[in-house]
C-alpha cells in the first residue's frame, strides 16, 4: 500500500531544520529589559537524518537553540549536541538507530542512542544536556559547542534524568536514573561542588518510566506510577511499555541524604503512599508544610503516549494533563488528592530560586493558547495568550537580579507564528502577564517545537567552565 501521510512529529513546526546558524543582532519588537542579562537555551528533537522506521517525537538528536541576551541587545545560534551516535550517524550519512517504536536493535555501538534531546540545566558552572537513558553532556557556553558526555569521574552508575533538581540554598543536586532491569531506580546526590557523593537503588516492584521527581528543603519525592515496562510481556507479543490502569500511583518519600549509611532510610525509612492510577510527566514544585509534603504537578488519568490498542481502551481523560495537588501526611500516613485547575497544561515551572520550598506562583504552558501564572494564595491565574495561529511551550521563569519579590522576572519562550512560518523568542513580565510581551525577538530561521529550556544568567556564564 502506497501511504502519503506525514509523520505529525516529522510536519508543520515539528519538523527538523538542518542549517546551523549564528546571527548578528536581531530585531526587536518591544524593547528587552537591561537588567535582563545572560544566554536562554532550549533543547529539543531535530533528527540528523531520515528516521529509519516509525518515528516518535522523542527519538530525533538534541538541538538546542540559543538566545544570548545583553545591553538590550539579542543575538541566536543553533547547535546540535554532538553526541557519539551523532557523530557515527553523521559519518554514515544516514540513521542508524532506530526510535522508541521499533524493536531495538543490535547495533554495535549501543542499543539505544543518547540524543542527548530533552531539557538543560546548570550545575557546578556547567551546563548539562540531558536525555533520561543516558549521561548527560557538557555544552560549552555561550557557543553552544559539546565537550562530551559526562560521567562524574567515572562514578556514574545509572541513568540520569531530564529533570534533576538543583537546591537554591544548599547548591546540591539531586538526580535519578531508572531502567528496565534491576536495579530499576538509582538515586544520587552531588555537592554543590560537583561531587557525585552517593548512588543507591530504592526497590520498585517492577519497571517504570519515570520522567521527573521533587524535592522539598528535607526530602526527595519519586513517582512510582503505573506506566510500567515488562520483557515478560514483550516476550508474550503484548507491549513491553504500557499504562496499567489497575495499578496504583505509589510516591515515595525519602530524607534527602537518609540513603547514607546509618541514616534512618537505610533501615527501611522510605514512606510509600498510594493513590489512584494516574500518570505525571512533570512536576511544578514541593515543599512542606506541618506534618505534611505536598506535591503539585501536571497529572494525566492515564496516557497513551506509547500508543497500543491493550493501553488505549476509551479514556475520554487520556493524555489530558491537569494540575493536581497530593499532600502526603507522614505522621497519619494519609493521601489527599485535588485538582487545581481543569484547564489543560503541561510544563510546570516555578521561581527556581525557590525550588523546594513553598512558592506563591506557579506557570505553565496552556495547551494550545498561551501561558498561564497561578496564584496559589488565592486559587486564581492570570494567562498570556501568544495569538491566533501561534503557538509556543514551555516558558522558564527569570528571575530579576535584584528582585524583591517572587514574580519580579520574566517568562521566556519561543513562539511559532504558523501562518507566517516564522519563530520569535518572547519575553514576558510575570509580574503582568496579560500584557503584550515586553519584547519579541525575532530569529531569522525558524525554531521548531521542543522540550525545556534553562536561563544560563550573565554571573554563571562568566564562571562557567
Ligand atoms: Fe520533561
Amino acid at each position: 500500500m502506497v501511504t502519503t501521510a506525514v509523520n505529525p512529529y516529522l510536519d508543520g513546526n515539528f519538523a527538523p531544520v538542518h542549517k546551523e546558524i549564528t546571527t548578528d543582532t536581531l530585531k526587536v519588537i518591544g524593547e528587552l529589559p537591561d537588567d535582563l542579562s545572560g544566554m536562554f537555551v532550549r533543547n529539543g528533537p531535530n533528527p540528523q537524518w531520515k528516521p529509519i522506521g516509525q518515528y516518535h517525537w522523542f527519538d530525533g538528536d538534541g538541538m538546542l537553540h540559543g538566545v544570548r541576551i545583553r545591553n538590550g541587545k539579542a543575538t541566536y545560534r543553533n547547535r546540535y549536541v554532538q553526541t557519539k551516535g551523532w557523530k557515527i550517524e553523521h559519518e554514515a550519512g544516514k540513521a542508524l538507530w532506530n526510535g522508541i517504536l521499533e524493536p531495538s536493535q543490535n547495533n554495535p555501538d549501543g542499543l539505544y542512542k543518547n540524543t542527548a534531546n530533552t531539557a538543560l540545566t546548570w550545575h557546578a558552572g556547567q551546563l548539562l544536556a540531558l536525555w533520561e537513558g543516558g549521561a548527560p553532556h557538557v555544552i560549552k557556553v555561550p557557543n553552544l559547542d559539546t565537550i562530551g558526555e559526562y560521567t562524574y569521574n567515572g562514578k556514574l552508575k545509572s541513568a540520569f534524568t531530564a529533570h534533576p533538581k538543583v537546591d537554591p540554598l544548599t547548591g546540591e543536586m539531586m538526580f535519578f536514573g531508572y531502567s528496565f532491569a534491576p536495579p530499576y531506580l538509582q538515586y544520587s546526590v552531588v555537592s554543590a561542588s560537583g561531587e557525585l557523593l552517593r548512588t543507591v537503588p530504592i526497590d520498585l516492584p517492577m519497571g517504570v518510566m519515570m520522567h521527573d521527581f521533587a524535592i522539598t528543603e528535607n526530602y526527595t519525592i519519586f513517582m512510582d506510577l503505573p506506566l510500567t515496562f515488562s520483557p515478560q510481556r514483550a516476550q508474550r507479543g503484548e507491549p513491553g511499555i504500557m499504562f496499567e490502569r489497575d495499578r496504583p500511583s505509589r510516591f515515595g518519600i525519602v530524607p534527602r541524604h537518609g540513603s547514607f549509611p546509618g541514616s534512618a532510610w537505610e533501615r527501611g525509612d522510605i514512606r510509600w503512599f498510594e493513590s489512584p492510577s494516574c500518570y505525571v510527566f512533570h512536576t511544578l514544585n514541593a515543599y512542606e508544610e506541618g506534618d505534611e509534603v505536598v506535591l503539585i504537578a501536571c497529572r494525566m488519568n492515564s496516557t497513551t503516549i506509547f500508543a497500543s490498542a491493550q493501553d488505549t481502551h476509551a479514556d475520554p481523560q487520556a493524555n489530558i494533563t491537569r494540575l493536581y495537588q497530593w499532600r502526603f501526611n507522614l505522621v497519619t500516613g494519609a493521601v489527599r488528592e485535588e485538582m487545581l485547575d481543569d484547564v489543560p497544561t503541561e510544563f510546570p515551572r516555578v521561581n527556581e530560586n525557590l525550588l523546594g520550598r513553598q512558592t506563591r506562583y506557579g506557570y505553565a504552558y496552556k495547551i494550545g493558547q498561551g501561558l498561564i501564572k497561578y496564584d496559589f494564595s488565592n486559587g486564581k491565574s492570570q494567562t498570556h495568550e501568544f495569538g491566533r495561529g501561534r503557538s509556543g511551550g514551555e516558558a522558564v521563569f527569570v528571575p530579576h537580579p535584584n528582585a524583591t519579590s517572587e514574580d519580579e522576572g520574566w517568562l521566556i519562550t519561543f513562539v511559532h507564528d504558523t501562518r507566517e512560518d516564522i519563530s520569535e523568542l518572547v519575553v514576558v513580565n510575570a509580574q503582568d502577564v496579560n500584557a503584550e510581551p515586553v519584547a519579541r525577538v525575532l530569529i531569522p530561521q525558524r525554531v521548531p517545537h521542543g522540550f525545556h529550556g534553562a536561563w544560563v544568567s550573565e554571573e554563571q556564564l562568566s564562571a562557567s567552565v
